[in-house]
């Protein structure tokens, strides 16, 4: 028992030894190359075995400044370096956060306005190239540039389209760059009746005009009257409004308030303008009722305020659109357009 004990201390003893061997040998590695005392206990704490190469090899500054980042990850060591080495003049910490954004940017020099896009929750990597072009040259928050080039708002009005896919049901984005199938009409119109609609274009999609009348009859309990005023319009009826909009105001106007035909979110059945269609209806309590509940019922408003250069709309207060209660409660909680909700959760995939 006693000589067990005896050879266990032996053995201790030299694993110590050994220990302290290599420790001593690296460290003195370390100054050989020119590292302080403190940037040396830095260096064996912060970097693996495997990376201390890198440190024996030559003295850097900006090696240290990278182990001291705030975001240091001491397994992303490698592929810092290869992105520094392609970028050493840019800031170490903006290469720390693009390269901690786990998204391959090798090729994307670094920048703060780079380390900035990555950080935002609505960033989609593919969109990355436009991005940057739209950042550059327009001196606005990551934000709003995430938003715009997501809802491809940095894109000429109607110069690049698709057609709208139809097996997006509720969630169908009908917009300036997507159009609908010629000739489409949707095949479970039904038509409100007269306590829930005051105009001419009173029918809507089946699921839509009953997440309707719900939300009308839920207003009412409150005290607040709600009528669609205008809801599905066929594709002959939108050619007719807006060339009268284009007569009296001229194009460019015109596409700031009303769509093409073949490119109105009206002819999908799933939107209505509610009571009154114009900017009186703004500030009534109606308009402040849908605002804060609206999307309860599943409908979001669809060309929001301060969110023009998105949605490529004036500010429509009356205009509300059905997406489901799902999308809708994400899209009012997160403030965000159909535009971005489409870009990220439905073409991007993203779940929450
Ligand atoms: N006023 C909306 C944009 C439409 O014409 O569909
Ligand atoms: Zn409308």
């Amino acid at each position: 028992m006693k000589k067990i004990k005896k050879w266990l201390i032996i053995i201790i003893i030299v694993i110590l030894i050994v220990l302290c061997f290599i420790i001593f040998n690296r460290k003195n590695n370390f100054s050989k190359a020119g590292y302080s005392e403190k940037e040396i206990n830095k260096i064996v704490k912060m970097v693996s075995k495997d990376d201390y190469n890198y440190f024996y090899k030559k003295y850097d500054d900006s090696l240290i400044d990278l182990i001291s980042s705030k975001d240091y990850k001491k397994n992303k060591f490698k592929e810092y370096i290869k992105y520094y080495e392609k970028n050493s003049n840019s800031k170490i910490s903006d290469i720390v956060t693009i390269v901690n954004s786990g998204y391959d940017l090798m090729d994307y020099p670094a920048s703060s306005l780079l380390a900035s896009l990555v950080k935002e929750k609505y960033y989609i990597n593919s969109n990355v190239a436009r991005y940057l072009d739209y950042g550059n040259s327009n001196k606005i928050s990551s934000k709003k540039i995430v938003s715009i080039v997501n809802a491809d708002a940095d894109l000429d009005f109607y110069s690049k389209t698709n057609e709208a896919k139809l097996s997006d049901n509720n969630l169908i984005l009908v917009n300036k760059y997507n159009h609908l199938p010629d000739g489409y009409e949707p095949d479970d119109l039904v038509t409100l009746t007269s306590k829930y609609n005051s105009g001419r274009n009173s029918s809507m999609r089946k699921e839509a005009a009953e997440a309707f009348m719900k939300m009308v009859d839920g207003a009412m309990l409150d005290g607040i009257t709600l009528k669609n005023a205008s809801a599905y319009r066929s594709y002959s009826y939108q050619v007719n409004l807006y060339n009268s909009y284009v007569l009296r105001d001229g194009k460019e106007k015109a596409d700031i308030y009303s769509a093409r035909a073949g490119y109105s979110e009206h002819q999908t059945g799933l939107c209505t303008d509610i009571n009154t269609i114009d900017d009186s209806f703004d500030g009534t309590d109606a308009a402040k009722w849908l605002k804060d509940n609206a999307y309860k019922y599943g409908f979001i408003i669809r060309f929001p305020k301060d969110k023009e250069n998105v949605t490529g709309y004036k500010y429509e207060s009356w205009h509300y659109r059905y997406v489901g209660e799902k999308a809708a409660k994400i899209i009012f909680d997160e403030d965000l357009t159909l535009e971005e909700y489409y870009a990220f959760y439905v073409l991007n995939k993203k779940t929450t």
